[in-house]
């Protein structure tokens, strides 16, 4: 076994882990990041595609990863559609520059990933893939451990000043932080799923559109001029092969009304689960949670991977105070990390949890459930303070920075 050294040992290649490097890096915090997967499979696996304002300005600012700007692409708004049982169709649109005097940028999360990564190793930063991790000790000690297994199949551990997991909603660090007797979270299922496809075509729109219609939920959303990304509510059950592309564009376009789909080959399809976890714990001692580790959304609304960034900007802070001592190598920033992140999260988990109930009917719903469901979006249309809340929430709130 060899035991080596580093600051930070951060579990986790994806957008959480990879920033975090680079906001440690900037302050001069050596840090290590370990990942099970490849490259390969990080940089191919297709995830959302919406990212705030402030999390696009971040990310221009990190080596390598202005393409945000450049093959991104601004947005400025979404439609908002919905349909009466009768089928009278109303196609709004939240006009989110009016609103807020902020955007959106559509730049799929492997791009980011691919940006990234080129951006950290180009920098020299320590990053292991293949690497696997099965437990975390010592966190309340100074030097937490890290132990798990090489790509090469030896076992490793790895000396820390400090752990973070930043390794997704099955994080192998989350057992340390939040201890036996308060394993799990705050949790919440929902009765539905999202079947999401990847298609060779032009855009069917200029702008996303989120329509709920009589026959189900579906979201037309985009990747590039050739390539569009959609989906439509299923059951979490559905097996994405049992389907024919034909019954796929029958399904999208009746839920679409007043939208001309335009259709090409289907080249990818899967079942996207729903579901509301927040971990009863952020941080024991010496180590945290960011990102899916911390804490998960449902897809409506695309908060994933900013919230994975909102989280980190907050964890560098409270790591270079205790780490460099900038207050005499002060614990009070990490003491105040957990309860400083929690306020996005939940305000995050609010606004993902109400736009899927905005947008989704459960399989038992009445009609009563249904026709309130439909005052419920003319109030968000009608009213500029109802607008305003979801153009508010989407584009990102303001960087909370002090902790
Ligand atoms: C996408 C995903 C989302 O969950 C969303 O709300 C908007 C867009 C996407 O993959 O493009």
């Amino acid at each position: 076994m060899t035991t080596e050294r580093t600051r930070v040992a951060i579990v986790g290649a994806g957008p959480a882990g990879l920033v975090l490097s680079h906001l440690l890096a900037e302050e001069g915090i050596e840090s290590v990041i370990l990942d099970s997967r490849s490259r390969e499979e990080i940089e191919g696996t297709i995830r959302a595609g919406i990212l705030e304002q402030g999390a696009a300005e971040l990310l221009a600012t990190i080596g390598g990863t202005s393409r945000v700007h450049t093959t991104g692409e601004r947005h400025e708004g979404i439609g908002l559609h919905f349909a009466s049982p009768a089928g009278d169709g109303e196609a709004h649109r939240i006009d989110f520059q009016a609103l807020t005097g902020r955007s959106v940028w559509l730049y799929p999360q492997h791009e980011v990933l691919i940006d990234l990564i080129a951006a950290r190793l180009g920098a020299g930063q320590d990053l292991r893939f293949g690497t696997t991790v099965d437990r975390v000790e010592g966190v309340e000690t100074d030097r937490p451990r890290v132990l798990g297994t090489t790509a090469e199949g030896e076992p490793f551990e790895l000396e820390a000043e400090f752990v973070v997991g930043a390794d997704g909603s099955r994080s192998a660090v989350r057992p340390a932080v939040t201890g036996p007797s308060r394993e799990g979270g705050y949790f919440r299922e929902y009765p539905f799923a999202w079947f999401g496809i990847l298609c060779e075509a032009p855009p069917s729109s200029a702008e996303l559109i989120y329509s709920n219609s009589p026959h189900g939920f579906a979201l037309i959303s985009q990747r590039s001029p050739t390539v569009q990304r959609m989906y439509f509510q299923c059951d979490p059950h559905d097996d994405p092969h049992a389907i024919s592309e034909a019954e796929i564009w029958d399904v999208l376009q009746s839920r679409t009304p007043g939208v001309e789909l335009r259709e090409g080959p289907i080249f990818q399809r899967d079942v996207l689960r729903f579901r509301s976890f927040v971990s009863h714990e952020l941080r024991r001692g010496r180590a945290a949670l960011v990102g899916d580790a911390a804490h998960t959304v449902p897809p409506t609304g695309a908060k994933g991977m900013n919230l994975a960034i909102a989280d980190v900007i907050l964890l560098s802070r409270a790591l270079s105070e205790l780490l460099l001592g900038a207050n005499g190598g002060s614990e009070r920033g990490i003491d105040a990390y957990a309860a400083a992140a929690s306020q996005r999260i939940w305000n995050a988990q609010h606004f993902s949890w109400w736009m899927t109930s905005l947008l989704h009917l459960t399989p038992d719903a009445s009609d009563f459930d249904r026709l309130r469901q439909l005052g419920e979006l003319r109030s968000v249309v009608e009213s500029e303070a109802g607008s305003r809340y979801l153009a508010e929430a989407y584009t990102g709130w303001p960087y909370r920075t002090e902790l």
